[in-house]
């Protein structure tokens, strides 16, 4: 065996190369980093090796693997895009990497990719270029292309080699949606050719690729190996001949629109280039693929999404508390009180991540509940094969019940998710304490002041506020709330919990609302407002789904509960005082038996096929049948603006500690649209001058609750922004 590491001037290397056999294996190993990601760097070394191992005699074959523990190669350098100039800029940088990995593809010697972990973007673009891909057998192996995530298309070469390794119908499925495969699929959709046991995965990728070299092994499209008759049928009706492709197009088009609604340029730029390489061959696909990820990578919709990447990546590693020598306390049981819809669905996220869960419930039949529910969020997780039915047996093995305090005293941390009562939650908090001399509380009470159960408490110092969102598999956000009494160690914990059941967690303040539940507070009550003026219900979700949240705000109280709406306004009301007074509306049509979908009927009328609006529900409004028209641009702006405005009073108030946790915060508990950023984004894209001088238009028309922030009057006074630096 010879070792050779690339020698030359210049400082670490990504890859190491060694040869053995007559086959050199490339280990990428990004010098300084956890995972790989693809730079102009890696690119030209990757260059450089191949200059050399086409000349070496002794080199009969390649692989490309990993060296790092997590994965193969996670995509490109995201600070690399960021940092362009230029659309011009954008483009080089993917002619460049194009190049690259043409040279791969076409490469006179065997190229094997030997993949484990993600194979994400570049990663997997890299890795289509190469003769052969075999992977990891195990769950952590993904592969896919989810550029369009980040307002982007695929760079080198994605757009193009996909659809031509896997058809174009499984292709788009993938890039449009930014999905990614485990191993299995994606052997099965010819997208890799094999797997196999992690620990055999060089060895077995060293053999095919001799096996290639010697030509014992062909180079087949395994797609057209594997394919069932129906796909080879569907693919020679539709993507073998122009005629069907135009259709196949079309209907992707389509589908497409519905659901974008024409808001996400990137996955309608990656349709046209996927077929522009159809209809004009593989080196103009290349040349419209590169052009077009030079556009979006400096469109503002991208550069928002990237910002939110990052944003979250920075809260990742964020542990809550400005000390970095605060660690949190090592959580190893857990105890939920309360199984219903919040404590069954926070029960289901820990056992998914390991934990071994307490859960006490009023009752017997309570607490079999709360065991069926878990059952059967663990049945869906099967069922969309994140797991499989033995990890589901032993996920479900963590989960006890009982209807006492026996297994409490062993918990380090509670989560209390009973009834939203404070004399409960108190007496819950002084029983476990009783039972418990040191873990700690936590609490999701959505509109309790945390300050004020924990005032009941022994410890105070070990209480806090832990708020999901519902329904909690599915919700990525948590907020932690700590009181000024709670101590830094038990933020750490909560905010660690919350990472390892998988949430991206803000650290929040004590006070009505919080921060998510207040600064949805003002955006609802100005949808009462509309209403009151006389807009229509459907015009009123129509503009702000046009503008970008996923369902409107009737859509929203309906599935939520108007009556939990109504309470929850009330709540805000009182505590922050006249801005948030609200017509009364939503009382109203509480009293008068419409609670929205759990009622059959709210603000629309469920169970039938067609969700439509209930006329009736115009009779117990001000101005009754007869709605006025009003421009979905007019009421995009009432109702956004109204929450720019308290997202700036909760900065001012120190409920949120930057914007940067407040636009995550909106997002990801709201579903403010991303490609705007979030209510602190939005605000400094249009300009602080610009927002005060629209509030004050609005107030003057609809009164004093759109007086501006004094943060909002000082930066218009001043030039500031909410990211003074602009990143
Ligand atoms: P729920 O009514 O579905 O569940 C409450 C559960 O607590 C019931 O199963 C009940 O049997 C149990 N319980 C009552 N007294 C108990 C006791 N003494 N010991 C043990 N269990 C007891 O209510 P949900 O929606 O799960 O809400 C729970 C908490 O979470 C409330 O504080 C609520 O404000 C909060 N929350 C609710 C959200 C939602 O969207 N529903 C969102 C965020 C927080």
């Amino acid at each position: 065996m010879t070792t050779a590491t690339a020698a030359g001037a210049g400082g670490p290397r990504s890859f190491s190369v060694e040869v053995a056999d007559g086959v050199a294996t490339l280990l990428l190993d990004v010098p300084g980093e956890s995972v790989n990601t693809l730079s102009a760097e890696v690119g030209e070394e990757l260059d450089g090796h191949l200059d050399r191992l086409e000349q070496d005699p002794a080199v009969r074959a390649l692989v490309v693997a990993s060296g790092k523990r997590e994965g193969f190669l996670a995509g490109a350098r995201i600070e690399a895009i960021r940092a362009v100039a230029s659309a011009a800029e954008a483009e080089a940088l993917s002619r460049r990497a194009q190049a690259i990995f043409d040279r791969v593809e076409r490469f006179h010697k065997p190229v094997v990719a030997a993949i484990h972990g993600a194979c994400l973007g570049g990663g997997l673009e890299l890795a289509m270029a190469c003769h052969y891909r075999i992977l990891a057998a195990e769950p952590r192996t993904r592969l896919g292309l989810p550029e369009v995530q980040l307002g982007l298309i695929p760079g080198a070469g994605g757009t193009q080699r996909l659809p031509r390794l896997v058809g174009i119908a499984a292709a788009l499925d993938l890039i449009l949606a930014g999905k990614t495969l485990p191993a299995r699929r994606a052997v099965r959709l010819g997208l890799a050719d094999e797997a196999c046991p992690p620990p055999l995965l060089r060895a077995v990728a060293r053999e095919r690729a001799l096996a290639l070299a010697r030509g014992a092994l062909r180079r087949v499209r395994p797609a057209g190996r594997r394919a069932s008759r129906a796909e080879v049928l569907q693919r020679a009706l539709l993507e073998e001949n122009p005629l069907g492709r135009a259709v196949l197009f079309a209907q992707a088009r389509r589908r497409l629109l519905a659901k974008t609604r024409g808001l996400y340029p990137a996955p309608e730029a990656a349709l046209e280039v996927v077929r522009h390489g159809y209809e004009r061959g593989f080196a103009e696909g290349l040349a419209r693929e590169a052009r077009r990820f030079g556009e979006l990578a400096v469109s503002e919709g991208s550069r928002r999404l990237v910002e939110v990447f990052f944003a979250q990546t920075a809260l990742r590693k964020d542990s809550g508390v400005a000390d970095a020598a605060i660690q949190p306390r090592p959580v190893e049981r857990l105890g939920v009180l309360g199984g219903g819809l919040m404590g069954s669905g926070i029960a289901s996220v820990s056992v998914g991540a390991g934990l071994p869960v307490r859960l006490r419930e009023r009752d017997d039949a309570a607490a079999g509940r709360a065991l069926a529910a878990v059952a059967r969020h663990l049945d869906e997780r099967v069922r969309r094969r994140s797991i499989d039915r033995h990890e589901r047996l032993a996920t479900l093995r963590l989960l006890t019940a009982t209807t006492g305090w026996e297994g409490f005293a062993g918990v380090d941390l509670v989560i209390e998710a009973v009834f939203e009562d404070l004399a409960l939650k108190q007496e819950l908090l002084r029983a476990f304490e009783e039972v418990n001399a040191r873990g700690i509380f936590a609490t999701n009470t959505s509109s309790i002041p945390i300050a004020r159960i924990a005032g009941a408490a022994r410890r105070p110092e070990a209480v806090i506020g832990m708020h999901y969102f519902s329904p909690v598999p599915r919700m990525p956000l948590l907020e932690v709330i700590a009181t000024p009494r709670t101590a830094p160690e038990v933020i750490a914990t909560a905010v660690a919990l919350g990472k390892r059941q998988g949430k991206t967690v803000i650290r929040v303040g004590d006070g009505p609302g919080f921060y998510v539940n207040r600064i949805l507070g003002p955006y609802m009550s100005e949808a009462g407002w509309l209403l009151a003026d006389g807009a229509a219900i459907e015009e009123v979700d129509a503009a702000l789904t046009a503008f970008g949240f996923p369902v409107g705000p009737f859509t929203l109280l309906d599935e939520v509960g108007i009556d939990v709406g109504a309470k929850v306004g009330a709540i805000l009301h009182e505590g922050l005082g006249d801005r948030l007074e609200s017509p009364g509306i939503l009382r109203d049509l509480v009293a008068a038996g419409r609670l929205g979908r759990k009622s059959g009927r709210g603000f629309y009328l469920h169970g039938g096929k067609a969700r439509r609006v209930d006329a009736a529900v115009y009779d117990l409004l001000p101005g009754g049948r007869r709605r006025v028209h009003l421009p979905r641009q007019a009421i995009a702006e009432r109702l956004s603006l109204a929450m720019v405005n308290e997202a700036a009073r909760t900065l001012q108030d120190g409920i949120v500690r930057s914007p940067r946790d407040g636009d995550v915060g909106a997002i990801f508990g709201i579903g403010f649209p991303p490609f705007r950023g979030g209510p602190f984004r939005l605000a400094d894209a249009l300009g602080a001058a610009a927002v005060v001088e629209a509030l004050e238009r609005l107030r003057a028309r609809h009164g004093e609750r759109f007086a501006p922030a004094p943060l909002l009057l000082d930066q218009a006074r001043g030039g500031g922004r909410f990211y003074p630096d602009g990143g």
